[in-house]
């Protein structure tokens, strides 16, 4: 087949793409569960509107009260009739007011326990005793230019008794000043300060103490019965304007040194007032709130300030007979309205912060799942880089997560949920786009943090629930504290988790008024009014920055060092430097002690290294690996300074006893680990520089298989095939030939997934997958291993045939498998190689004797011995067990013709059970150099 050469991008976003998509397919019903996670909490939410409508929205504390009237026919039946008169005070507020009562105006007050009184200053205050009898006066302040108007028009201000002097009610009360110390409401339909039981003030310039008078005002339903207490009124003059203004201020707890409330009701300065002009700035006190954090209208109040200092005007202009009586206030009429709490947009934002959110453990569990199943490593071992894996995936769960909050969209609009009806939706879907783009940077952030599946997964939870509960308890809490510096509350947005729900809260809000009011919600036109603007800015830069972010670690991470190796204390040493003595001392140990066919294939590639040939396909040169000290151990050796050669066309084979190093001599040539010294050349690439591109020209089979669970293995087979660039019908054919060369093929397993594969199936799919494409270079890592006698022959068949144009390297414990597949073998032991050749050479160098094995009863064993000593002198007795005894015999003094003589012999002297010689077996040859090896490093 014609080498088609590296993938381009495309080609490989397009296998990684095509493979995702399979996986989702098999994968649809969790997808599915996915998608409707929103859709059950809609539904939630509507449920709850519905209960909360029945409950609270409908019920007849919510509306207008009724009674059933009995007709004036007589006929025994009654009518419905609603109205005021019919409610209860709780209900009055929805009711139609086609005529609203009319009430006396009043003027706000302070609390009795907190009027001026006299501090250090201000002398002229009352002594700060009348706080316990609670006969504080109500200050009010005069300024203005000329003080002798000033003052004879205050003497107009406040009457000196309680006077009703009229038919009409409301009239005769006008003479009066009332106040109250009761906030307003928004509204005049009912002034609070009649319609609760606090106590109404009459301000008079002189109090009889304890004046009370009863009085009694409206009809029923709304009639107050209410007693009037005489209040103290002082209007002092002050020369200046700042004057007044610094003991307006001194109100305030902290306004004055004391840390005491002495607040003034009301303050005039008049200004260049005189007989020709009236000017005057009136001060009022805005600050009163109610307990949800809302302003009330106070301005409902001022308009009786204005009038008294009208009315003391007019008088001093025209003497008291004028009067300019201000006799009540009375509201626009209203029509009938209803309570319509939108619950779910009061809940909203909890609930779908915890919707939107929810992918990121989705996405996170899949990052870290690819990459502590080391799939992520195997897919780039295959030639996939890291450029289209990233824009893959990102596309990739940008679409889920598209798919996703549409869904949400859809869903909710349907059911009928004012959050996102109301709202604009060009509005909600670019919100939506923007924070799902910076969740999935995010993850791509966070996943380098995380190796298990199952830590990052609980993490990722916590963020979730943790998100929406401190959004929901402290975050909007804050947002709602007007008193709460907007910093803050920016640095706070600054947390992604927090920027979300602030967006869905602003939704929320504009939803909840919109629906209150029977109008739209959020426009393009509140836009920059609502913070929504500066959620989407926030939103826009952490995701570049997360995103870049992002790319930073995994490059730096990918190349092998600690992403926080800038943060690293430089004068630290690394453990490899911190202890030189130690690996000088074990190279030159090795050096010392190296077989000449070791040295040999030193000096080879130290010739090859000059040439700069690419005639070997894989060449190590004194590649070493420290693995740093851990836990007070001594650093450990994994590989002792090895140099290979290995031409296109041969197998090394690589023997040695478990630990030995050769795994972690395949992790340094595939990429996984970094040698800590020395250099190793694929295909004249140097694996510590263009791993990359080593990557396209190579294929793995590792210890472990590493296969998605989901797929089949034909799958896996087409995946890792189009990552080699192959094609079309290329494609299939290499597909089907690897398939049926791994006796997957029949019996329909090659469509089964492969998390069902026996343990042989999944090896044997693991050599399919690093053969396919024609690899320049193939690592094996026990390819063999679990096979059954008739697999294990297939493939090595296989392997046998892939490796006329492949360099393979296999490490193996079966010596049969070495020594029919390989041409060369190594034998690894404790970090070096001890030798190195054919089997046939290293047989001969090592074997160099027969082994004899003979059988007789006890009493004979002495003849045998005597047998051996003739035959061959240097004998040796390497096995002794009754009756067997098992010898070695130099080669060079014995023929075998001899040993067959000598046996003969024996046999007519005694009774021989059984015998035999053997040649050694590359087996003899391992435990041989295993053992010799092991105990030199054990005292080196
Ligand atoms: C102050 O007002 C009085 C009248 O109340 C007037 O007689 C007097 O001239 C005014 N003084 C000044 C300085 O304007
Ligand atoms: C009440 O008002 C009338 C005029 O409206 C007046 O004649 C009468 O003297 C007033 N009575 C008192 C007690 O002020
Ligand atoms: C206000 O001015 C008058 C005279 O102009 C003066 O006697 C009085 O002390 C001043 N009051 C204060 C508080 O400065
Ligand atoms: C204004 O009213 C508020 C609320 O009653 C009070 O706390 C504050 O001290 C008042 N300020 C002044 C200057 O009187």
């Amino acid at each position: 087949m014609a080498d088609p050469g590296p993938a381009s991008f495309s080609t490989r976003a397009n296998a990684l793409l095509r493979k995702n998509l399979t996986y989702q397919k098999r994968n649809l019903w969790s997808n599915i569960r996915l998608i409707l996670i929103p859709f059950y909490l809609c539904i939630f939410l509507v449920a709850i509107q519905i209960l909360f409508d029945s409950q609270v929205n409908n019920s007849d504390d919510n509306r207008c009260g009724c009674q059933c009237i009995p007709n004036t026919n007589g006929d025994g039946k009654c009518v419905k009739t609603c109205g005021i008169e019919y409610s209860k005070p709780s209900q009055a507020f929805f009711c139609s007011i086609p005529s609203p009562s009319r009430w006396p105006p009043l003027l706000q007050i302070p609390q009795p326990e907190s009027r001026a009184v006299s501090l250090a200053s201000n002398g002229d205050l009352p002594n700060e005793s009348c706080r316990r009898t609670g006969s504080c006066p109500v200050t009010i302040l005069f300024t203005g230019n000329n003080k002798t108007l000033g003052t004879s028009l205050y003497g107009n201000l406040l009457t000196s008794s309680f006077t009703v002097n009229s038919s009409d009610f409301l009239q005769g009360l006008a003479h009066n000043v009332l106040g109250t110390t009761e906030e307003a409401d928004m509204t005049n339909y009912l002034d609070p300060g009649i319609a609760s039981n606090v106590s109404l003030y009459n301000i008079q310039s002189q109090c009889v103490p304890n004046a009370k008078f009863p009085f009694s005002f409206g009809q029923s339903p709304l009639e107050f019965k209410k007693e009037l207490i005489c209040a103290q009124g002082l209007n002092l003059w002050r020369n200046k304007t700042t004057e007044v203004n610094d003991e307006l201020f001194k109100g305030y707890r902290k306004g004055n040194p004391e840390g005491k409330i002495n607040e003034i009701a009301a303050a005039y300065d008049l200004l260049n007032t005189d007989m020709n002009n009236f000017n005057v700035h009136v001060w009022y006190n805005s600050t009163y709130k109610d307990d949800s954090g809302n302003r009330p209208s106070t301005l409902v109040r001022v308009s009786r300030s204005v009038n008294l200092v009208s009315n003391a005007y007019l008088q001093f202009l025209q003497g008291p007979g004028t009067r300019m009586l201000f006799e009540y206030v009375k509201e626009v009429p209203k029509s009938e309205s209803r309570l319509r709490l939108d619950i779910a947009s009061l809940i909203g934002p909890l609930f779908f912060t915890w919707v939107i959110l929810l992918l990121f453990p989705v996405i996170l569990s899949s990052l870290v799942y690819e990459k502590q199943e080391r799939l992520r490593i195997i897919m780039k071992m295959h030639g996939l880089g890291d450029g289209p894996y990233w824009m893959i995936s990102y596309a990739y769960y940008l679409t889920i997560s598209m798919f996703y909050f549409i869904c949400l969209l859809i869903f909710g609009s349907a059911i009928g949920l004012k959050f996102f009806r109301l709202n604009d939706y060009s509005i909600q879907f670019t919100f939506y786009f923007l924070y799902v783009n910076l969740q999935i940077s995010l993850v791509f952030l966070v996943s380098s943090l995380f190796s298990k599946v199952k830590t990052a997964t609980v993490a990722a939870y916590i963020y979730v629930f943790g998100s929406g509960l401190l959004g929901l308890f402290l975050f909007q809490f804050l947002i709602e504290d007007s008193s709460f510096p907007r910093g803050w509350i920016f640095v706070l947005e600054l947390y992604p988790g927090f920027s979300l729900y602030r967006g869905l809260y602003e939704f929320s809000q504009f939803a909840f008024r919109g629906n209150l009011r029977g109008q739209d919600g959020m426009k393009w036109k509140d836009f920059s009014g609502s913070a929504m603007d500066e959620i989407f800015y926030i939103i826009i830069v952490e995701w570049f920055l997360a995103l870049m972010a992002a790319y930073y670690i995994d490059k730096v991470s990918s190349s092998g060092k600690d992403p926080l190796f800038f943060l690293k204390n430089p004068f630290k040493k690394s453990p490899s430097l911190r202890r030189p003595s130690l690996q000088r001392q074990g190279s030159k140990v090795v050096v010392e002690m190296e077989k000449p066919d070791v040295t040999q294939e030193r000096e080879k590639v130290e010739q090859l290294l000059l040439e700069s040939s690419t005639s070997h396909a894989i060449v190590c040169d004194n590649l070493k690996k420290v693995y740093p000290s851990r836990d007070g151990n001594p650093p450990k050796l994994a590989v002792r300074g090895l140099s290979l050669a290995v031409p296109s066309g041969e197998c090394f084979g690589m023997l040695g006893p478990n630990g030995a190093g050769k795994t972690s001599f395949i992790n340094m040539m595939t990429g996984l680990v970094k040698p800590t010294s020395g250099a190793g050349i694929v295909q004249g690439l140097d694996i510590c520089n263009d791993m990359d591109r080593v990557y396209t020209s190579m294929g793995v089979c590792p210890q472990h298989d590493l296969l998605w669970g989901t797929l089949t293995g034909r799958e896996h087979l087409l995946f890792y095939g189009r990552l080699k660039n192959l094609k079309g019908s290329d494609l299939t054919q290499a597909v089907e030939e690897s398939l049926k060369n791994v006796n997957l093929f029949h019996g329909g397993v090659a469509d089964k997934p492969a998390g069902k594969y026996s343990g042989g199936m999944k090896r044997r799919l693991s050599v399919a997958i690093s053969l396919i494409g024609n690899p320049k270079v193939v690592y094996m890592d026990e390819p063999s291993t679990g096979l059954d006698p008739a697999s294990r022959k297939n493939l090595w068949t296989v392997i046998k045939r892939a490796k006329q144009h492949t360099a393979i390297i296999l490490t193996t414990h079966s010596m049969e498998e070495a020594e029919y597949l390989c041409d060369r073998l190594g034998i690894f032991v404790d970090g070096s190689l001890q030798c190195i050749g054919n089997p046939k050479e290293l047989k001969g160098r090592y074997g160099g004797s027969y082994v004899f094995t003979m059988t007789t009863s006890s009493e004979h064993e002495r003849n045998v011995e005597k047998l051996i000593q003739d035959v061959s002198p240097n004998a040796k007795k390497i096995y002794h067990i009754s009756g067997t005894q098992k010898f070695e015999l130099p080669k060079e003094e014995v023929r075998i013709s001899e040993v067959f003589r000598a046996v003969e012999k024996a046999k007519s002297n005694f009774t021989v059970f059984a015998w035999g010689l053997a040649d050694t077996t590359l087996e003899d040859v391992f435990i041989k150099v295993a053992r010799t090896g092991q105990a030199f490093n054990v005292f080196s």
